[in-house]
């Protein structure tokens, strides 16, 4: 008799990435469903390198795949992309994610031989932990991109500085400015 496993979400997900990665293409069906969904998104990947971009997206799918079993090594391997992402940087809004999420799911249908309504639950259940992760990062800027860039050309160290003050705590910088003030 021979033991049946049931599978998880985890295997389930993993599986059918293995099969999209197997398939030639995978990446760049996923950019062209991605592009083509809106004419914003099309936009911000005019200048982008796909061989490279392919790549990156490639290693960040592994990341968020280990998310649930490895969660601080996977956030500290994605928080780069969850800080470039955020409002001062490429301006991902939160929503977007959702875009992208479906047609990633496009995406794996095309190129998953055996996908099937339960192996896009899966994914989206795994998937899901991550992709919060990220889209909570966007607020995280300082907010105001064309400020940011403004302090950049007259000097990078100022950007760095308002970045600094604008994560205190709202008592911390109060208690700063009101010091300075009376040192004055
Ligand atoms: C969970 C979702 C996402 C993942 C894992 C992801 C991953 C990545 C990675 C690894 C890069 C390479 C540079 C970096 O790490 O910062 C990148 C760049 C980029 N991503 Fe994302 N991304 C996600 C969501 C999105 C969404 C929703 C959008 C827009 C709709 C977007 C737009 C871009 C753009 C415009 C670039 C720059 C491409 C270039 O260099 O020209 N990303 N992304």
């Amino acid at each position: 008799m021979t033991a049946t496993t049931t599978k998880t979400s985890h295997d389930l997900a993993r599986e059918s990435f293995n099969r999209c990665n197997r398939s030639d293409g995978f990446f760049d069906t996923f950019y062209t469903i991605l592009k083509s969904s809106n004419a914003d998104i099309a936009a911000m990947f005019l200048k982008t390198d796909f061989t490279k971009q392919n790549g990156l997206l490639r290693v960040a799918l592994e990341l968020m795949l280990m998310f649930e079993r490895d969660g601080d090594a996977a956030r500290q391997a994605l928080a780069k992309t969850r800080q470039s992402h955020n409002q001062d940087g490429l301006n991902i809004r939160p929503e977007l994610y959702d875009v992208w999420l479906d047609c990633l799911m496009e995406a794996c249908a095309v190129h998953d031989t055996e996908f099937d309504t339960q192996t896009e639950e899966a994914w989206r259940e795994v998937l899901l932990p991550s992709i919060n992760y990220l889209r909570s990062g966007y607020r995280e800027g300082f907010g105001d991109a064309e400020c940011m860039s403004y302090l950049r050309s007259i000097d990078p160290n100022l950007e760095t500085v308002a970045k600094a003050w604008c994560q205190l705590p709202v008592s911390v910088r109060t208690e700063i400015v009101s010091k300075a003030t009376r040192n004055t």
